[in-house]
């Protein structure tokens, strides 16, 4: 069976967009053609026996590679059609159907799917950002960028800039040149409260945000989407707001400034202020439903929650949706940090802010920390297995790392010894790029790595020794966040800056 999927590919070009049709086949992912779930189950079983046969009798490398290259792809294709991970052993449920959020942003040409509720890849390697960047027609954080920033602000760029982490932005040169000139600009980031603890992945654009208004020395906006959450998950309005106040718990933790920082619930602050209220029925009424539906897929039984909600993760851009920190300005510009899954919601932003008569939003995207399984998929709080949690204990971190970590070595201490390993799809290589400082080191552990002189376990080793002491200071540090802090931090209220 074929589908026609119609993709909206920019939603910036003068408010027009171009609509591409491609064909692609019922099961995304399947590069074999399996019609159901339990035939695609039994593919995958062929294959997974396939590559052990192929390991047993110590095969070429390349056929080795080629034969698992294509279990990851089955795997990823099985997990978009049953919404499942694959199981040797246990065969798909008969009604097992992935959740369809729509067409969006899924690219039958190479496969990645990036949207804000799904992320997967056939490439042991992760997503390829390059492509994304094509994709999403955004610009690449490269080098000379990054050298602006450094001389810009005098200071060593943070490992996220230099190690490629956030890649991909949106007007950046512009935010320098205003900052060169004295111009005020402000940030936005935000969290969707789906559950009491936040994982590790979801540090990455806040430990980068507080880093940026260190350096930058401006005001931060944080939204916390209780209303999406009750709109998106089986979950109830009380639930969700206490999530929002959980969560800025960790939030706060990560060190921001009370005195430049503001966190609010969209179910407390849309009804407090009004400014905001109007900012949101402008981008309503400037978004039609055809728009929403080819950006973010909605299907006509989506519930009108969902379909509106675009304008509440928009409103935030504007800096008169603030009037309590801009005193009524219209003009000041926003930088938003986060992964690059939340980019549909700003490149609707973006189209919509001139026609409303406010600067666009400029971005600046990372990439995704990946899953503990491996970088086909982020780290996502709905799979708990996949997440390294900011409440779970030095034991159990090191029990899900050496358990569940995928691992770029040989399958014996001889092999490894002799062939190296591949630092580009171990997991725990990955995480190590995301949080040790020391360039050298993390070069020369990379090296040792691929020469095989350090072995899958001694690399998991120093993954745990570098996240155990990291957690637990987040942990006393969250300890010290009081309900009353939290207060302080979500009261609309001034800053410490003139406007
Ligand atoms: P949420 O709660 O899904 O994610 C919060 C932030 O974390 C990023 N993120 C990740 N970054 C790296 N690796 C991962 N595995 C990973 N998983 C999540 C997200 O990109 C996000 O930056 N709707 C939003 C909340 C929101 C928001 C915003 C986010 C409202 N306004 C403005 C960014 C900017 C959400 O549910 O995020």
């Amino acid at each position: 069976m074929c589908l026609l999927i119609v993709e909206r590919v920019s939603c910036e070009l003068g408010g027009k967009y171009i609509v591409r049709v491609k064909k692609m086949t019922d099961c995304q992912g399947d590069a074999e053609g399996a019609k159901s779930p339990l035939e695609l189950y039994e593919q995958l079983t062929a294959q997974g026996d396939e590559v052990r046969t192929l390991k047993t009798a110590k095969a070429d490398k390349a056929e080795i590679d080629a034969a698992v290259q294509l279990l990851l792809k089955l795997k990823v294709g099985y997990k978009q059609m049953t919404g499942q991970d694959f199981k040797a052993g246990c065969p798909p449920s008969e009604n097992s159907v992935a959740p369809n959020n729509g067409p969006a942003a899924v690219d039958a040409d190479d496969e990645d799917t990036v949207d804000p509720w799904n992320v997967s890849t056939s490439n042991a390697k992760g997503v390829d950002y390059d492509k994304l960047i094509v994709r999403f027609g955004s610009s690449k954080i490269d080098k000379e960028l990054v050298d602006r920033i450094e001389k810009v602000l005098g200071q060593k760029p943070h490992r996220f800039l230099r190690r490629g982490i956030f890649f991909s932005h949106r007007d950046m040169q512009q935010v320098l040149d205003a900052y060169e000139k004295h111009k005020s600009f402000y940030l936005y980031t935000g969290r969707g409260p789906s559950s009491e603890a936040m994982h590790v992945g979801h540090l990455i654009p806040f430990i980068f945000t507080k880093w940026l208004q260190d350096v930058f020395d401006i005001p931060l906006v944080i939204q916390m989407t209780d209303d999406e959450k009750y709109l998106w998950k089986d979950l109830t309005l009380e639930d969700c707001h206490h999530f929002a106040v959980e969560n800025a718990k960790d939030i706060i933790a990560c060190g921001f400034d009370v005195n430049k920082t503001f966190i609010f619930s969209d179910l407390d602050y849309m009804g407090a202020t009004p400014e905001f209220y109007r900012n949101v029925v402008k981008i309503q009424k400037h978004v039609t439903f055809n728009q929403v539906k080819g950006i973010f897929g909605f299907t006509d039984s989506d519930c009108i929650g969902k379909i509106s909600f675009p304008a509440i993760q928009a409103a935030p851009s504007f800096s008169s949706s603030f009037p309590q920190i801009f005193k009524g300005r219209k003009d000041i510009q926003c930088l938003i940090p986060c992964a690059i899954d939340q980019d549909p919601y700003f490149r609707m932003t973006r189209d919509v802010a001139p026609r409303i008569g406010y600067p666009k939003p400029a971005l600046l995207h990372s990439t995704f920390f990946p899953a503990l399984q491996g970088a086909q998929t982020k780290m996502s709080a709905s799979d708990a297995n996949s997440s390294i949690f900011l409440t779970d204990t030095p034991k159990q971190l090191k029990n899900k790392v050496n358990k569940h970590a995928f691992s770029g070595g040989k399958d014996t201490v001889e092999e490894h010894r002799k062939y190296g390993g591949n630092p580009d799809i171990d997991v725990a290589f990955m995480y190590l790029t995301f949080f040790l400082e020391d360039d050298e080191q993390l070069e020369k552990i990379r090296q040792d790595y691929t020469s095989g002189a350090l072995l899958t376990g001694e690399l998991k080793k120093i993954l745990i020794e570098t996240l155990q002491p990291m957690i637990a200071e987040h942990q006393e540090r969250r300890k010290q966040v009081t309900d009353e802090t939290v207060k302080q931090f979500m009261t609309p209220r001034p800053l410490n800056f003139n406007f």
